[in-house]
């Protein structure tokens, strides 16, 4: 048994495990001999990609549909995983929401809200506590550049994902010492349906960071998990993210300001 399946199965959870980063996650898990539970909404997909990880893996899968922004769909989640080890958790789903702020729902972000913050910190405190019992396991939690650095247009997006950022660097700490690593992984612009669906009203092309294959941001993922705390895809992004750390507040947020202006075309 590989070295990756002893410390991390017998199943990975994945959600948004159909499409984009998460779906490029699961077929390298499902490389390394774990079974697989997959969740999203699309029951045509899931099983779709399930079909397809089956044959080419020789793995278990099942499949969960849940909207992780109903508390009652999280709590079918924990119920139908009940009897499984999870031995690796990568609750990588995520809605976005973007634009001037009061423009949009409180519904609407109160909804990323629950799936991007509540249902992700449920499964790390439900999973983590097992796999912490165990002594192994491993959590990915899923950032983005865009929660290291102020971000006007995207304000709550960037706000939930400093949140998960930050949980996931105080438990790399804490669940260190009971055998279970704790990666956050924080990518820039990803070509995903996410990305594409972003497109709205923004002009991707005046983003200075570099846009990235979902394959080669999963394969840097996985490699880096249990190694590194954090992993920022790309040279050029991490480069963004660290300079916006040491320049001064005020410089950080007019630029990230007069940045995401050009990016909305609002023209400021
Ligand atoms: N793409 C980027 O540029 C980028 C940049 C930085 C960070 N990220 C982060 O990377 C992660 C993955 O993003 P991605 O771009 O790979 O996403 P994606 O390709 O758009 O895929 C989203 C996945 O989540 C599922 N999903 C969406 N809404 C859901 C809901 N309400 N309940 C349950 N599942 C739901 C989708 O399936 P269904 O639609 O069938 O539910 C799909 O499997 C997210 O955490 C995102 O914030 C992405």
């Amino acid at each position: 048994m590989s070295d990756f399946k002893k410390k991390y199965g017998s199943y990975a959870l994945i959600t948004g495990g159909t499409s984009g980063i998460g779906e490029e996650i699961a077929k390298i898990v499902a490389s390394k001999g774990l079974n697989i539970v997959l969740v999203a909404r699309r029951q045509n997909l899931l099983d779709e990609k399930s079909a397809e990880l089956i044959k080419k893996y020789g793995i278990e899968v099942k499949t969960i549909s849940a909207d992780l922004t109903l508390k009652e769909d999280l709590e079918k989640v924990l119920k139908e995983t009940a009897s499984l080890e999870i031995g690796l958790l990568i609750p990588n789903a995520a809605i976005e929401n973007h634009g001037f702020m009061m423009d949009i729902s409180l519904e609407k972000e109160l909804a990323a809200i629950q799936m991007d913050i509540t249902s992700v910190f449920v499964m790390t405190h439900h999973y983590g506590k097992k796999m912490a019992d165990r002594g192994r396991g491993g959590i990915l939690l899923v950032s983005s550049m865009i929660g290291h650095m102020p971000n006007p247009y995207f304000a709550n997006y960037a706000a939930i994902k400093a949140y998960i950022a930050n949980l996931g660097f105080s438990l790399n700490y804490e669940l260190n010492k009971k055998g279970v690593d704790v990666t956050v992984l924080s990518p820039g612009p990803t070509d995903t349906p996410m990305l594409q669906g972003a497109g709205d009203g923004m002009d991707i092309s005046k983003m200075p960071m570099a846009i990235q294959k979902p394959d080669y941001v999963a394969q840097l993922a996985i490699h880096g998990l249990g190694k590194k705390a954090h992993i920022i895809p790309g040279f050029k992004n991490t480069m963004m993210v660290k300079m916006s750390k040491i320049m001064p507040l005020s410089k950080a947020i007019n630029s990230g300001g007069q940045m995401m202006d050009k990016v909305m075309n609002t023209g400021k």
